[in-house]
């Protein structure tokens, strides 16, 4: 509608990307909301069937390494605002294929802030939102938190590229008075993340009965936070945050992987009718990631203190929620885990 403003999100077919492509297009009617995604392996348009026909939702397939094609869609849409979420998001392929992040990561980046040059200041209230990752500022000790100042430190390919990303969206509001904002949050799970990531990755196994491949020695510690109370942060900053700031959003919620895999297993045993300790026997204990971060934890306290977010669901429900999710949805895992993740999954773990 004419009185719409356009709004693009990239990387609306992924995990998180659904789930904010689904609260902006409900929340806000007077929003257009165009759903920018290349469809890689990560991306699924079933994420989104319940709102693939709202009036205010355009999907586009597209990607974001095209310098021409991001230009002319800017130059055709004139967006207000970009949120924005295409990645490559898996570490571990990071360290397999690390050019394939230098593309979509840094390079799709720099093709959107190019495109966003050529209209912001026609638009009063343009804004940039980057969505980045705690990955970079590298890897804790046993103790202290990440803030938004700490220095950047990653370890990996993918934290590397996020950090360039980041580095560039920041150089673009310094050098080109770009209005952006940052945020650079903790681990997620929920519904829709894709079986790569440790906790799908995990129930999909207990379901099938297959090996829990725990890197390591399994002490390796992540802060866990459900998907949508960070769709819910990325909506305060995005129409609240200080233009320029970054903020740091985690689930004040650490976990070491052995201690939340074995809380897995006795969720899932009772879900599944088990026997207690049934599911527990799967964990195996495999060879470790390179470059393993040993421990990531957030400091939320400036998003809670500016904008007032705090998680609003517990661990506990959260992860019943997802498990639910992906009893009740066995034909997505279905889809997604056939043809190309039975190769990836070959290449995986040696024990
Ligand atoms: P995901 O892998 O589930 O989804 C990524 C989406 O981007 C997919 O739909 C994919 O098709 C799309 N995409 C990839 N390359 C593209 C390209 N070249 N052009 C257009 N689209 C492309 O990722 P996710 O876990 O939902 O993460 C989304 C964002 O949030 C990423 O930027 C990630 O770095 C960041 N992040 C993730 C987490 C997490 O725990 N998953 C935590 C903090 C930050
Ligand atoms: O911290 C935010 C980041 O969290 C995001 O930026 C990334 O996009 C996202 O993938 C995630 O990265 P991690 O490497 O922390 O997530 P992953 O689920 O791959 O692994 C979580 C922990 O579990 C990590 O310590 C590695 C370990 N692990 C993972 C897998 C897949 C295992 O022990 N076994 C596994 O099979």
């Amino acid at each position: 509608g004419k009185n719409q403003k356009n709004i693009l999100i990239t990387g609306g077919a992924g995990f998180i990307g659904s789930h904010v492509v689904r609260r902006f297009v409900q929340s806000y009617q007077n929003y257009h909301i165009y759903n920018l995604d290349a469809l890689t392996y990560a991306g699924n348009l079933e994420n989104l069937k319940d709102i693939e026909s709202a009036p205010n939702y355009t999907f586009l397939k597209g990607d974001i390494t095209d310098a021409f094609f991001v230009e002319t869609l800017f130059l055709e849409l004139k967006f207000e605002g970009v949120i924005h979420l295409a990645a490559e998001s898996h570490v571990d392929r990071s360290i397999t294929d690390p050019l394939s992040f230098v593309k979509t990561n840094i390079l799709g980046t720099v093709n959107l802030l190019n495109a966003s040059l050529s209209i912001y200041k026609e638009k009063p209230k343009f804004l940039f939102y980057h969505i980045s990752t705690d990955e970079v500022y590298g890897s804790l000790g046993i103790d202290g938190h990440f803030t938004e100042d700490t220095p950047y430190s990653p370890n990996s390919p993918y934290s590397a590229s996020k950090a360039s990303s980041d580095h560039f969206v920041r150089a673009y509001g310094e050098t080109y008075g770009l209005p952006f904002v940052i945020s650079n949050c903790s681990n997620n799970y929920g519904p829709n993340q894709f079986p790569e990531k440790l906790i799908p990755l995990f129930i999909n196994n207990i379901i099938q009965d297959k090996p829990l491949p725990l890197y390591g020695d399994g002490n390796y510690t992540r802060d866990w936070l459900y998907v949508e109370d960070h769709a819910m942060a990325m909506d305060l900053i995005f129409h609240q945050a200080r233009i320029g700031e970054t903020y740091n959003i985690g689930g004040f919620n650490e976990w070491k992987n052995i201690d939340l895999a074995r809380l897995l297993c006795r969720l899932m045993d009772k879900k599944l009718d088990r026997k207690a300790g049934a599911s527990e026997k799967l964990i195996t204990f495999v060879k470790d990631r390179p470059g393993h971060d040993v421990r990531y934890a957030i400091d939320a306290g400036k998003i809670n203190k500016e904008l007032g977010w705090k998680p609003s669901v517990t661990f506990q429900e959260g992860l019943e929620k997802t498990i639910d999710w992906y009893l009740v949805n066995h034909e997505w895992l279905d889809h997604v885990t056939s043809g190309d993740y039975k190769e990836y999954y070959k290449t995986q773990y040696q024990s």
